[in-house]
């Protein structure tokens, strides 16, 4: 049955960040390791769909009121790859509009966001459709996540785990699920301050990268490391060893990149000042004795990681000797986040 009238869904969700990282894909995006990651709470988007009746359905999209043709061309494929989930897409006209409340190319991962977002609204569309009530948050991860892997993770808020661990009966790889394990107070509220070395657009993407994980020389010995790192890291979350965190955060890390530079072909997304900032970092972190720690994504920026307690230390440390390295003195700031929400705020 079609409805007539039009119908509108409004949700906004964060982008996350991975510790343990997502890095090779199987079947239809199923990631070859479990990641591990916590949910942003300033760095989200806001998408509302609004929906009317149309024989063969069909899409616009707009980014801050603007056409982005990129994006059209990630939500066509992820449309065609939904629709045996989602039988309205066949019969409705879908006018999807987004704002992201962080800039584009920093390194926080937009696609997270905005497709976790708009699995939410049309997950929430076909139960208005089907006069059903509660949305099945497994299902909407599981959308999400085909639409780009990491937007699995988006579906919650504070820390999440994606991918099927024989130690952890919940865990799959379809869906994310909430880190099974009580989350220490100083995980709680990290920050994450987001040290913008460059702007630019990545050279290879991490849908490429993805890629050359398929005949990667090191491929096995990737996947029992993210394994290991994965069990070790749930064990520190819980005990509340910053200690232990920052040793994973910081193999993950270089981790990823070595991958990155030992694929076929190699290439490096690292540049001068990254290294200079984590040689800081590390100078800093010896000198005050002061738990911090870091992290990468695909790209040349760093996340900076630590406990609320010493965001003042750090603040003052950061203008002095670490916004010289920052493209533009750009840091943004941002924390451990509550997750996604129905509807229109201002803040998560
Ligand atoms: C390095 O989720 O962006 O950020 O599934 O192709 O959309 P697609 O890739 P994406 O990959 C994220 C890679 C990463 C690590 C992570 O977030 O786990």
């Amino acid at each position: 049955m079609t409805h007539t009238a039009s119908l509108t869904s409004t949700w906004q969700s964060p982008s996350n960040l991975a510790i343990v990282k997502y890095w090779g894909k199987k079947n239809i995006q199923e990631p070859v390791n479990p990641s591990v990651s916590f949910s942003l709470s300033q760095a989200f988007t806001r998408t509302s769909v609004n929906l009317t009746p149309k024989e063969g359905g069909g899409f616009s999209f707009k980014l801050d009121q603007q056409p982005v043709p990129k994006f059209e061309n990630k939500i066509e494929t992820f449309f065609k790859a939904a629709r045996p989930r989602l039988p309205i897409i066949e019969n409705y006209y879908f006018d999807i509009e987004s704002t992201n409340t962080f800039p584009h190319s920093t390194g926080i991962a937009s696609s997270a966001s905005a497709m976790s977002a708009l699995a939410f609204c049309l997950a929430d569309l076909q139960q208005q459709v089907d006069g059903k009530k509660d949305l099945d948050i497994t299902e909407v991860s599981s959308l999400a996540r085909i639409g780009s892997g990491s937007a699995s993770r988006s579906v919650y808020g504070s820390w999440s785990l994606w991918g099927r661990m024989s130690e952890l009966p919940e865990s799959s790889d379809i869906y994310a699920i909430p880190v099974p394990a009580d989350i220490a107070p100083v995980f709680r509220n990290l920050h994450d301050d987001i040290l913008i070395v460059s702007s630019q657009d990545k050279p290879v993407s991490s849908t490429q990268g993805h890629k050359l994980m398929d005949n990667h020389p090191y491929r096995e010995g990737r996947i029992s490391q993210a394994r290991q790192n994965t069990l070790t890291l749930l064990k520190h979350l819980s005990s509340g060893s910053f200690e232990g965190f920052a040793e994973i955060a910081e193999s993950e890390a270089l981790s990823l990149h070595g991958l990155m530079m030992s694929s076929t072909p190699p290439y490096t997304l690292l540049l001068p000042n990254t290294l200079s900032i984590i040689e800081k970092i590390k100078d800093f972190r010896n000198r005050k004795d002061i738990p911090v720690t870091f992290t990468m994504d695909a790209g040349p920026n760093i996340h900076l990681l630590y406990p609320d307690e010493f965001s003042k230390e750090i603040a003052e440390w950061e203008e002095k000797e670490i916004k010289p390295f920052c493209a533009n003195g750009r840091i943004i700031r941002d924390q451990v986040g509550r997750g996604p929400k129905k509807g229109i705020a201002t803040k998560n």
